[in-house]
Order: structure tokens, then sequence, then C-alpha cells
């Protein structure tokens, strides 16, 4: 009996659009131990493609699926929105799944996402993860890209904005307004992005020879309630700090807010910065000096990189790496050296 495509998918425990788009070198973003598994198993059961049977089954659906970790926070939308026009201006429609920083939900999305036969994927990972859902990743069961928060060490094409460089700009900015004490609110530990951040709160202090103190360094979840417990956190340590930066605009809010019901100036007690350059942080008081991200962008480009991987197209690099930049507002003063040591009463 001749050797169908539904033979070599079973045999080969893939999809059959898989095993159809690698036939077809439609095969970016596959694991090469997925591919050279199909290829070995079509020679070992002697298949030679339908060509029509090979156009029917390499029908697309013309929709893209879109994991994002917490749709309520405003960095989201416009990154949605970024990918929705342009998927739409291609003929592609998106399913939006919201996975709450959860990887029970992630992984129930993937499968969700698989079984609809989209075409493709654009995917940021949830914050808290540690082990990152790699396999199903790697599976290639369809085409992927990464966006914000990629994985490191992997062959799927990633497109983020460097958030070293943001974060080395803004702690620059206040140590050249005279801060030499500047506590950190983190993003979760073990979160790409948020590593990157960290990293360049302490290139920046240490190419001004201010040393990094681990007890001004708290860590929090990109929500305001962890803004909220990590500037109490703070301000119960007994440190002296004359600044505070935040990860993310929705923590600056929430370290904010604890300043403000403890009668704590800003900016002429405390500065503070904030990252993302959200609604929010142009309606705070006083508004948030912010690092601006592409968010727009963010999403038009990986969804235009992902509908070339869809149809087979060469990519030219795995990394597309945006530029943030500084938005000076009204949350950062020259430190006062009379409020230095009663900053943070
Ligand atoms: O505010 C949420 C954060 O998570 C943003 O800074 C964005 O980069 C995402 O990783």
């Amino acid at each position: 009996m001749e050797v169908t495509i539904k033979d070599i998918a079973k045999q080969a425990n893939v999809s059959i659009a898989t095993v159809s788009r690698i036939i077809n070198n439609k095969d970016e973003g596959f694991s090469l131990e997925t591919k050279d598994r199909v290829k070995k198993i079509i020679k070992e059961m002697d298949y030679h493609p339908n060509s029509i049977a090979r156009g029917l089954v390499t029908k697309k659906t013309s929709v893209i699926g879109l994991i994002l970790p917490d749709i309520t926070n405003p960095f989201f939308p416009e990154v949605v929105r970024g990918v929705e026009d342009t998927a739409n201006a291609h003929g592609y429609n998106i399913i939006l799944c919201n996975t709450d920083d959860d990887e029970k939900k992630e992984k129930t999305y993937f499968k969700i996402l698989r079984d609809k036969y989209v075409d493709g994927v654009i995917y940021t990972s949830a914050a808290a993860l540690k082990d990152k859902n790699i396999k199903i990743l790697t599976d290639g069961e369809i085409p992927f890209v990464l966006m914000d928060r990629y994985i490191e060490n992997q062959t799927i094409p990633y497109i983020h904005t460097d958030s070293e460089r943001g974060m080395y700009e803004i702690v620059n900015y206040l140590i050249s307004n005279g801060h030499k004490k500047i506590s950190y609110i983190s993003g979760p530990v073990g979160d790409v992005v948020a590593e990157q951040r960290k990293r360049g709160y302490k290139k920046a202090l240490k190419e001004s020879g201010i040393e990094y103190k681990e007890l001004l360094v708290r860590h929090g979840n990109y929500k305001v309630n962890s803004g909220i417990s990590c500037m109490e956190s703070l301000m119960e340590s007994g440190e002296n700090f004359s600044a505070v930066v935040c990860a993310n605009d929705l923590m600056a809010v929430g370290a904010l807010e604890v300043l403000k019901v403890k009668g704590i100036r800003v900016p002429e007690d405390i500065s503070i910065t904030g990252y993302d350059d959200v609604f929010l942080s142009q309606i705070t008081t006083p508004k948030l000096t912010t690092i601006s991200q592409p968010k727009y962008d963010l999403g038009k480009i990986s969804a235009e990189i992902l509908i070339k991987l869809i149809n087979g197209e060469d990519i030219d690099s795995r990394e597309i790496k945006l530029e943030p930049h500084l938005v000076i507002r009204g949350s950062v003063a020259k430190r006062s050296e009379v409020h230095e040591d009663s900053s943070n009463r």
C-alpha cells in the first residue's frame, strides 16, 4: 500500500502540517532534530509526496496565535495593536491568548493553538517562568517568533528592545543629577528582561564608581501591588537612598503611592523613575520620568517576521533589537544635600 504523508507524521510523532512544511523547505523555526527525524523517516519509508495532496495539506488557516502574559498591563495592548494591524494587512486574523503569567495556562494555549492549526504563533513568555516551555516551542509544530521576553540559547527568531541599554541610560540620568544612593525595584528573578535591566542598573553604577548594594534591591512582578510592597520594604529597611528606579511603570505607580501616603515628596525628597512609557506614566503626579519602548513597532515587526516564516521566506537575522529612549518628566530632581539623610524617613 502506498505510504502517505499521514504515515510519515504518525511515525515521526509530528503533525501533518509539520511534515508538509519540512518537505516544502518551509522549515524555519523547526528544531534540527525534528527536521532530521522527519527526513530520515521519509527515506526509510520510501515516501514520495503526491503533489495534489501536498497542495491540500499546506492549506493555511490565515490565523496567527498571539500569547501574552498580562493583558491588564497597558504595555501590551499597544503591542497587540501593532500585531493586529500588520496581520490584517497581510490577510491574517489573530487569536489573543492571555496566560496571566501562568505556566499551566501557557501550555494549554499552546495545545489549543496547535490543534486549531494556526499558521504561526507570536509568544511573550510568562515573567515568572523558570523552565520555559522549550519542548513545545522547539518541537516545531508551527512557526514561532519570540517577542519582548525571549528565551536565550534557542534557534527561534526573537524581537525585543535593548533593555540593558534603556536601564543604563535612565540610571545615568539620575547619577547626572547627583544621585549616588539609588534603590532598585526589579522585575521577577529569572525573567530575561528583568535580568537585562538589572545588568543596565549595575553597569551604570559601576561606571560611576558607585557600589552596588543588594540591600537596595527588591524584586517585584511588574504589577502595581508588587511596586507597593517593594517600596514599603525599602522604606522599612533603614537604608538611605535619594532615588528609586523601577523596572516598569506599573511598579513605579505603586511605589509613588507609598511615598505619597508617607508624606514623602517626589521629586523634592525622593526621585523615582519607571520603564515602558505607558499612558499611566503621563497622568501620575508628578508625571513619571521613564524609558519609552517602541510598543507598536514591537508588535508590527514580530508579525512581519512571523508571516515571512509562514511563507517560507528567509529572514535577515534571528535577533531584531529595537531601541528604547529616555522620556524626562517631573519625577526626578537634582539630589539635595539637605534631604539626603531624611529622604526615606
Ligand atoms: O511592564 C511589563 C514588562 O513586561 C514590560 O517592561 C515589557 O518589557 C514586558 O517584558
